[in-house]
């Protein structure tokens, strides 16, 4: 990995795509790479359906796009209807696991005792967690949204007991800027939320290299903005990245961003690495 390549990019599928689709979008995406047409400065990463992660893994294999589950059962194999393990998803390609996704916590009653321990079983298991935070509308009109944010992200380090994750992501999605019914956050509004998660990660991860990435709405007519103006590790797309050519537009885009930023520059992952092994540098 360059000293630069350290901008995470990546796109949760969400629940679209056939076998079919995946496999193209997949194919494409490894065509952009063996035509050195994705800027180095980027580390790419695929979340697909459970369905279509082997299939992805197969066609992105060596392409250096990392992989990811979208959720997984925080219990060994066994007998839990209709869920997947962290070691299935592991096996079948993901280095990556979401947790706490705002849909599953509105939708399907994630709470951040879940996230807890998911996100302990997801490190035992190997896998970099990517756990996603975010206040609802209602918490945002209140004032509460540093202190969502701080309870969500201490919550789901809280069942890590002394185990560290050799990597952790933390996207700061907020509700109200997801999806079709969503409003795309400006910089201004998401900037302290972004500094209460990055303090809270210093404090409790000290040592461990930590990305805190922005989601929500994400799309070309803003994702420079959001580069140069927040001081963020990556971005996390959904609708935009649904296609490749999307996610690669995205990729010029937030690379270009990238060059032009003075604001925050992501650690070199070699200084990351001196970092946690307290090297006197
Ligand atoms: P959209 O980019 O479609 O708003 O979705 C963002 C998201 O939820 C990524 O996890």
């Amino acid at each position: 990995m360059t000293a630069a390549a350290s901008f995470w990019l990546g796109t949760s599928w969400k629940m679209t795509k056939t076998l079919g689709e995946a496999g193209a979008y997949a194919d494409d995406l490894r065509s952009a790479v063996e035509a050195g047409s994705v800027p180095p400065e980027l580390r790419l990463f695929v979340l697909p359906a459970a369905t279509s992660l082997a299939t992805v893994r197969d066609r992105l294999d060596g392409s250096g796009v990392a992989l990811g589950s979208q959720n997984a059962h925080p219990g060994p194999d066994g007998a839990v209807t209709g869920e997947v393990s962290m070691s299935m998803v592991r096996d079948a390609g993901a280095s990556l696991v979401e947790i706490g996704h705002a849909e599953r916590r509105t939708l399907l009653g994630e709470t951040d005792n879940m996230v807890a321990d998911k996100v302990a079983a997801a490190v035992s298991a190997g896998l970099t967690p990517l756990v996603c935070v975010g206040e609802t509308t209602a918490e945002r009109a209140r004032g509460e949204t540093p202190d969502v944010l701080a309870r969500q992200v201490r919550a789901a380090l809280s069942q890590l007991g002394r185990t560290r994750p050799t990597e952790l992501l933390v996207a700061y999605e907020p509700h109200w800027a997801i999806g079709s019914e969503g409003r795309p956050a400006t910089p201004a509004e998401v900037s302290e939320g972004l500094g209460v998660l990055r303090r809270a990660l210093d404090e409790d991860l000290a040592g461990t290299p930590t990305s805190v990435l922005y989601g929500g709405s994400v799309h070309a007519g803003n994702a420079a903005d959001l580069v140069t103006g927040l001081p963020v590790d990556g971005l996390f797309v959904g609708r935009a990245a649904w296609t490749a050519p999307g996610l690669l537009d995205l990729a010029h885009r937030s690379a270009d961003a990238l060059r032009r930023r003075t604001l925050h520059r992501p650690k070199p992952p070699d200084l990351v690495s001196a970092i946690v092994r307290k090297d006197p540098r």
